[in-house]
């Protein structure tokens, strides 16, 4: 299998990160690949925030988690990176778009053997005024869509195989 497919194949979800940060070399591919997704009519929607302070993390966490209905849980598992997938609100595929930057940043990262997991509710988040509130406080302007959070890290624990393919999901006419 060549390393593109394998890397597809092999990338699995992580939820429970050591505390070393991600290489900044490493970081600044993972974003490059999320830049280069593809995008309706090649608009470009997606703006990547990233976020490695730590109390930006616990904010950003306190406001996930409140979603949930528990602002006191940690719904991005110790990673030392998020990155914020938000998507112009005027674009008519921000959502599409915003997900295949996502996917890229997932792929790319575990490319590199760099752990990931998208986080969701980040919709919920930014929608929210404390959401929008904190996009002031970081300069972000303008109506953003939040897509999700691709949180990035060293995994602490050895991966779980990937559950088996549910069959029937192609169908050839
Ligand atoms: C749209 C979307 C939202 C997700 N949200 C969360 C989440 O909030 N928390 C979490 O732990 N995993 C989340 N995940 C990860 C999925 O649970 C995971 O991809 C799925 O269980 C398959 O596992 P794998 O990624 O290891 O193949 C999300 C994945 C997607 C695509």
């Amino acid at each position: 299998m060549n390393e593109v497919l394998n890397c597809l194949e092999t990338r699995r979800s992580c939820r429970a990160y050591r505390p070393e940060q991600v290489p900044e070399e490493a970081l600044q591919e993972i974003l490059r690949a999320g830049l280069y997704a593809p995008s309706g009519m090649g608009r470009q929607s997606v703006k990547l925030l990233v976020v490695q302070d730590p109390a930006a993390i616990a904010a950003l966490e306190r406001l996930n988690g409140g979603v949930l209905g528990s602002p006191d849980a940690h719904p991005f598992y110790g990673a030392p990176t998020v990155c914020v997938v938000l998507a112009d609100a005027a674009a008519f595929t921000a959502v599409e778009d915003g997900s295949l930057a996502l996917g890229n940043l997932m792929n790319a990262a575990h490319s590199l053997g760099i752990a990931s997991c998208w986080i969701h509710r980040a919709r919920e988040v930014f929608a929210s005024a404390e959401g929008k509130a904190l996009l002031q406080q970081w300069g972000v302007e303008g109506e953003w869509i939040g897509i999700g959070h691709c949180i990035l890290g060293y995994a602490a624990e050895p991966e779980k195989p990937a559950a088996p393919r549910l069959e029937g999901r192609i169908v050839r006419i």
